[in-house]
């Protein structure tokens, strides 16, 4: 068992530079397997989640090299195959492989996704699209068969903008006869990228990154190069720490759009930051001032950054209210900051935070990736070791974390137990 370590109170100084985003990448990889030819992805962030996925491409006999964060996919031998629950349930993302294979091989029977138990997750709009685009859907227990003599371009509303489905769907689509519309789609950064990699391999996508996204099939896809954008929820976490910790601290290869609802809320605590160019600097400043926050989608506060920023309102000196709006159980980090000292209260998807508290040195556990890097936070600013258990749900998400930290000097180790 493998134990995340941290003595608190370390001002933090230096550079960490963001990585490629794990939403886009856990998308880029199986959208590859569409192309005849061969897909290059550069800026590849070496996380668990990247792993699982290439083992599912060599499941179907595609050839994965990833070096020096750059991934060359060789998708001209892939056949399709059963995709395993040992494989489908490590993590979200293997939902995506539902979309690309039923597009490639109209075709396609995989197990129910893994990922954060966050809420009950169900993707009924995936299923619903494939149904619209002619695509007939057998559950089988645990495991999904989807199959179609032919796709055919829909029009496809989504109740919720879900980014999951919005992908998924873009992803059957693209080789259908006809137009496809996807309207209330989500409009997530990422969806961009996912579109950019297809269009390079000779789809036509317009309107990604909006609510309504048009996608006129085509026959074949080729040759695909595509740089995955940088994680905005990983530089929303180290902007959070150096809200907290920073001296003259630069988060670098940051997208500034991506982050407008963060540095907007850290703006009204009062945090001192600029951002010059693709860079943040960042200093603590000697008070936070209590706010609200309210997670919404893109472009609104994203929830991936809820867990993270409510470490941050346990510091501000007032009574700060978070609401989560796009989960019905993101709150797995509270118990624990309470047992640091933090003064947060729930109420169904409402936290009421009271604050300025210090937090004390405890043992507490990642119930989540986002709960876990929460915990991280909590451990950087409390008085004395923190002890992080399960820590393999920040490993998931968050390329080289331990020596990020380190290099800004934060005292964070891992331990083998
Ligand atoms: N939903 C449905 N039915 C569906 C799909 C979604 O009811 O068919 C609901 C979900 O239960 C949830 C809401 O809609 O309450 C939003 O779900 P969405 O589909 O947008 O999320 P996702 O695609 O499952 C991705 C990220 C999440 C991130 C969300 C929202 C990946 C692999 N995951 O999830 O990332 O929170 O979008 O931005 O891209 C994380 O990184 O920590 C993480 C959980």
């Amino acid at each position: 068992m493998k134990q995340l370590v941290i003595e608190g109170g370390k001002k933090l100084t230096g550079e960490i530079k963001i990585s490629g985003a794990k939403n886009s990448v856990v998308a880029l990889i199986p959208a590859a397997i569409l192309s005849d030819e061969e897909v290059t992805l550069y800026n590849v962030p070496n996380i668990s989640d990247t792993n699982a996925l290439i083992d599912i491409i060599e499941l179907l006999d595609g050839q994965v090299e990833y070096k020096d964060e750059v991934m060359r996919i060789d998708t001209r031998n892939i056949t399709n195959k059963v995709v395993p629950e040992s494989l489908s349930k490590k993590l979200r993302a293997s939902y995506y492989f539902m979309g690309a294979l039923l597009s490639k091989f109209k075709y396609a029977e995989i197990y129910f996704p893994g990922g954060c138990n966050i809420g009950s997750r169900p993707i009924d709009f995936h299923i619903k699209g494939f149904e619209q685009l002619g695509a007939k859907v057998t559950i089988d227990g645990n495991k999904y068969i989807f199959e179609a003599d032919k796709l055919k371009g829909a029009r496809i509303y989504l109740d919720f903008a879900s980014v999951g489905a919005t992908i998924n769907i873009m992803l059957a689509a693209v080789k259908a006869e006809g137009t496809t519309y996807i309207s209330n789609a989500a409009k997530e950064p990422e969806i961009v990228n996912i579109a950019s990699l297809l269009n390079n391999m000779g789809a036509k996508i317009t309107g990604a990154g909006t609510s309504e996204i048009k996608i006129e099939g085509v026959e074949h896809l080729g040759k695909g190069v595509i740089d995955v954008i940088p994680d905005r929820i990983e530089a929303g976490t180290y902007t959070i720490i150096g809200a907290l910790l920073g001296e003259n601290l630069r988060i670098s290869g940051i997208i500034e759009e991506h982050l407008d609802a963060l540095l907007s809320k850290l703006n009204e605590m009062g945090v001192d930051l600029k951002v010059v160019d693709n860079d943040i600097l960042i200093n603590k400043p000697e008070t936070f001032k209590p706010i609200n926050v309210k997670t919404l989608v893109f472009p609104g506060f994203a929830t991936d950054l809820g867990q993270p920023m409510s470490v941050l309102l346990t510091q501000a000196d007032g009574t700060s209210i978070f609401e989560e709006t796009i989960y019905e159980n993101r709150m797995g980090h509270v118990p624990f900051l309470n047992k640091m000292g933090a003064d947060m209260r729930v109420n169904d998807r409402t936290i009421i935070i009271n604050g300025a508290t210090k937090l004390k040195g405890e043992e507490v556990v990642a119930t989540d990736l986002r709960a876990g890097a929460a915990m991280v936070i909590a451990g950087l600013i409390a008085e004395g070791t923190t002890r992080v258990n399960e820590i393999d749900h920040i490993l998931r998400g968050y390329e080289n974390i331990v020596e990020k930290l380190e290099n800004a000097g934060a005292k964070i180790k891992i331990e083998e137990l």
